[in-house]
């Protein structure tokens, strides 16, 4: 058996008659840029969100830098976030000229919220947490900091479109959310694209000009802009991916709960909340100090699996000059123990199954 980390020839299987559908509509018409797909899909996305404003953009990292450069904030201001994520999350901080001030990260692999307020400085601007792998960082600490710091709070929400904490949506608790709509992330479109979400009418207004060169009309350009609209095709297909998504990131939880319920004592499983969150699982992240031999065990066996992150972002060579002395004990420890197994929602039971077994085989071993 091949046990795939993600299984998109599946999934175009089964969304092939309405994406092709939706291709033919969109090119008989010929709207291929800031057209009616675009409009429906954030209206779309705003009434599921329950969020006042819904910006579809070119990518996360794009509408990030945009978010930055609209809330005003001056070349060295900080901005609080974590090392154990993605290189875009400090890639965005710094391409802007701010600066990412890194705290360590707690059991559940997110910001430790315990630790920020040391890193508050007179130039601190903001707090960024990843919502890592669809698991809720602590919102009513952030939130309360944030409160008593006056800071914004902007969500990395990449991994976690569809995970609520208490009522809300994650991405519409902070002052704004950023959503990745790439392939590997659970709700995506069939290439780049991105997601700004926040009840800000000011920061809606500029970030909507913002994404086409400032314009308000074909020909008037009020303030700085760049290209980063998501087109209308990728805004159609993801108009298709929204009426799955309920229903995908339950079987994702559905999944992770069994692979805990089987695994919770040979290895340590997600920490997670089902009282006050329905994590997405964009990713299932265990920890194990034998992680190197067991992914080469399970690698024997025909089944994939990643690691999320290998590299903390303050070891990384592009940030090794700004960030190489600090030390997050955790983040680096984390590394070396950390493997996210296979989770996808196309994943059947006997696959899910034989995950277990032969992770409990190679314990035994
Ligand atoms: C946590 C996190 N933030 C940001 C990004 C960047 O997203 P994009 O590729 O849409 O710019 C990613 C993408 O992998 C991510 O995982």
């Amino acid at each position: 058996m091949i046990v795939k980390f993600t299984n998109f020839p599946k999934e175009f299987k089964i969304l092939k008659k309405d994406l092709i559908k939706k291709f033919n509509k969109i090119g008989s018409k010929g709207h291929y840029v800031l057209g009616e797909e675009l409009k429906n899909f954030e209206e779309n996305i705003q009434k599921f969100l329950k969020v006042k404003h819904v910006l579809g953009v070119g990518n996360w990292t794009e509408g990030t830098v945009m978010v930055l450069k609209a809330l005003g904030y001056k070349r060295g201001d900080e901005i609080i976030t974590v090392s154990n994520s993605f290189i875009a999350t400090c890639g965005a901080i710094a391409y802007e000229g701010l600066v990412p001030k890194l705290v360590d990260v707690g059991d559940d692999l997110n910001i430790d919220v315990k630790k920020i307020e040391k890193r508050i400085t007179k130039k601190t601007k903001a707090i960024m947490p990843v919502h890592l792998s669809g698991i809720p960082s602590d919102l009513d600490q952030l939130n309360k900091i944030c409160k008593k710091k006056k800071l914004h709070l902007i969500e990395d929400a990449a991994h976690a479109f569809g995970t609520k904490y208490k009522k809300n949506y994650i991405g519409t608790i902070g002052d704004v959310g950023i959503f990745s709509l790439h392939p590997r992330k659970s709700f995506h479109v069939l290439g780049d694209g991105g997601l700004i979400i926040t009840n800000n009418t000011n920061l809606y207004k500029k970030i909507l000009m913002m994404r086409n060169h400032g314009l308000i009309n074909r020909d008037k350009s009020l303030i700085w802009g760049t290209n980063s609209r998501l087109d209308n095709l990728q805004a159609g297909f993801g108009n298709i991916m929204l009426k799955k998504i309920s229903s995908w990131n339950r079987k994702q939880l559905n999944i992770a709960k069994t692979y805990t319920k089987h695994l919770n004592k040979i290895l340590k499983t997600p920490k997670f909340n089902l009282k006050i969150s329905n994590p997405t699982f964009h990713q299932y992240i265990i920890r194990t100090k034998y992680r190197n031999k067991l992914k080469n065990y399970l690698k024997k066996n025909n089944i994939e699996t990643a690691i999320h992150y290998p590299i903390p972002i303050h070891r990384q060579t592009s940030y090794k000059k700004e960030f190489g002395k600090i030390s997050l004990p955790k983040t680096e420890y984390f590394s070396k123990e950390i493997l996210s197994l296979p989770i996808n929602p196309h994943m059947t039971a006997t696959e899910v199954k034989y995950v277990i077994k032969k992770i409990k085989e190679f314990f035994k071993s």
